[in-house]
């Protein structure tokens, strides 16, 4: 059950019956900032009495009366001008945990309309190492593609590779020229970047040289046997490290569809925009004028329609780009999956191309709805682009074993400390586990639009709002029904609240539903993050405050444990971390 659309509702039919209004109103539900005026607010009062003339707080009082009858509701107050704050009714939360404890899906009901939606992400680039800025885009767009199924969406994770552009003509040239054969059988990345270098260098120096490039790829792009050859090997090896690395996050798609998937469609997307008057050959290429587009009449974005860069879909010498493919892209998941969404999960810095992008697809009478999920920079601890200590922009790779070896090293003081339970063999297997989750967390608990700092030091502890800290939450939880010989799976009760510690942990409990909900609809995994930190939070201070085995409310008082480790376990679940049982 989704608590606020809930109680939004049952406000609404007690406003509109005690107030005697012939269409059900907005109640205007607010949560409370202060658990001292109960937990949530109905504002809707003050807006009504304004428009009948009436005295708010007067109005308030019947609708005060009539929400303190609701079996959802303890306590209904007038407060301020006209505000009604509620307290819920311990004995209804307990109620709705119990039915919460029993449902696989922890009271998250499936959306109202489903919708197909794919999810385009990680989505880098052939002949390069995944650098950490592609490390957002991949645990952001794992956990995306989790969260919308499980809400109930048709998912489609896409790995849009970029797999067709100009580095290939840079590639082939320079693979004749500074190429290693042998080097390229080993770790064929790190050749490929040290021939890319050279060749991008060269090209700049020289025209020549930059002009063969050009033509190489032209060849690739028109079949040519020899630069296709080269080309599927580039792919095929950046693949093998590409997959270690997915392997280690434990990420999958569902599709690898990447920029040369759509070369075939390249040409007739050109010529439909020149059909369709939306673009226009200028000094040999085609380009979309934003500001001609405005003048026409026709709808284009504010920030567009004064632009006078235009946005290029075909160079002068043939060559289709980003634009066109992402087009065609979006031409394609129409006619496959009938998309009613595409979420791309990219840097910021690509905002004005995915501001033309959607723009043009609009004007071409796609109805998909297309959100760029973009997201800021990972920083170093002193602010600036993330380096390694050598001073290098860091691989994906060495930030894992980092991670790891760090995570492994924790684990070592922790068990010095004592209280740590996990069998020295099994040290190096948490290790993996705890500092995945760890990079993980640490980037999905950030609102994705700003940059964040990665601090080593922070984001490996099991102090604080860090990954270690929940799972150890967890795994204290699953101690706990061993300790009673309870079982965790299918475990039942009737859950009763009483306690301040209790009740405060109830109350956060209750708002899964609700957290779920919001991070896959506004792409926002932080929101979750949120909740998982303050129900270990507040777990804590109820495992400090209420005996649980040797209780009375033995039974209830499990049944909050249990809940609790499932929210843990489904919530970072649904972050892509894993779980660990024995802490
Ligand atoms: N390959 C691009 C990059 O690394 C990202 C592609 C994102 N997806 C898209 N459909 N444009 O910058």
């Amino acid at each position: 059950m989704f608590l606020e659309k809930h109680l939004a509702s049952v406000a609404a039919d007690v406003l509109q019956k005690a107030l005697s209004l012939d269409e059900s109103p907005n109640a205007l539900l607010r949560g409370t900032q202060d658990p001292k005026f109960g937990d949530y607010q109905v504002n809707g009062v003050i807006a009504l009495a304004k428009k009948a003339g009436k005295n708010p707080r007067e109005l308030a009082e019947p609708v005060a009366q009539a929400l303190a009858e609701r079996p959802e509701i303890a306590k209904a107050e007038v407060a301020g001008p006209g505000f009604v704050n509620l307290t819920l009714d311990a004995a209804w939360i307990g109620g709705v945990l119990s039915s919460m404890l029993g449902d696989a899906k922890l009271g998250v009901d499936p959306v109202a309309k489903k919708e197909t939606v794919v999810v385009d992400f990680s989505s880098p680039n052939i002949a390069k190492q995944m650098h950490v800025g592609h490390l957002r885009s991949t645990i952001l767009g794992a956990s995306l593609v989790k969260l919308l199924r499980f809400v109930g969406h048709e998912v489609i994770g896409d790995n849009h590779l970029g797999d067709w552009g100009t580095q290939f003509g840079l590639l082939i040239v320079g693979m004749r020229e500074y190429g290693d054969e042998a080097a390229l059988a080993g770790d064929a990345l790190v050749e490929l970047e040290r021939v890319y270098k050279l060749s991008s260098k060269r090209a700049k120096e020289d025209e020549a040289f930059a002009a063969e490039a050009r033509a190489e790829l032209a060849k690739l792009q028109q079949g040519d046997a020899d630069n296709r050859a080269m080309w599927q090997k580039f792919v095929a090896t950046t693949r093998t490290t590409l997959d270690r690395i997915y392997d280690r996050l434990g990420v999958t798609f569902d599709e690898w569809l990447g920029e040369s998937a759509y070369d075939a469609r390249l040409g007739g997307v050109v010529e439909l925009l020149l059909e369709k008057g939306l673009a226009r050959e200028d000094e040999g290429a085609i380009c979309v004028f934003w500001n001609e587009l405005a003048e026409k009449g026709l709808e284009v974005p504010k920030r567009l329609a004064k632009q006078k860069e235009p946005f290029i879909v075909r160079k002068k010498d043939g060559a289709f780009l980003y634009s066109t493919s992402d087009l065609a892209t979006i031409q394609y998941r129409r006619e496959r999956w009938n998309a009613d969404r595409g979420v791309y999960v990219v840097g910021t810095p690509q905002s004005l191309h995915f501001e033309q992008l959607f723009a043009l697809a609009h004007l071409l009478g796609e109805t998909m709805r297309l959100e760029h999920v973009a997201f800021g920079s990972v920083l170093g601890k002193d602010g600036r682009p993330k380096k390694t200590r050598e001073g290098e922009t860091e691989t994906l790779a060495s930030l894992l074993d980092e991670a790891e070896e760090r995570a492994l090293q924790s684990i070592r003081e922790k068990a010095e400390e004592g209280g740590l339970r996990i069998p020295e063999d099994e040290w190096p297997a948490a290790a993996k586990i705890l500092g995945i989750g760890a990079v993980k967390y640490a980037d999905l608990m950030q609102n994705r639009t700003t940059d964040y700092r990665f601090d080593w030091d922070k984001l490996i502890s099991f102090k604080g709002n860090a990954s270690p800290y929940l799972q150890y939450m967890y795994a204290r939880v699953r101690s706990v029904l061993q300790k009673g010989d309870v079982a965790y799976e299918g475990f039942a009760s009737t859950l009763a609240p009483e306690e301040p510690a209790e009740l405060a942990l109830a109350r956060t409990l209750l708002r899964f539903p609700d957290v779920v909900a919001r991070a896959a609809e506004d792409s926002t995994p932080h929101v979750l993050a949120d909740h998982l930190f303050a129900v270990a939070s507040e777990f804590s201070r109820f495992w400090t405050e209420c005996p649980v085995l040797e209780s009375e409310q033995r039974q209830s008082r499990l049944g909050l444990c249990v809940l609790t480790g499932r929210q843990l376990e489904v919530g970072l679940g649904l972050l892509g971390i894993e779980v660990i049982e024995r802490m």
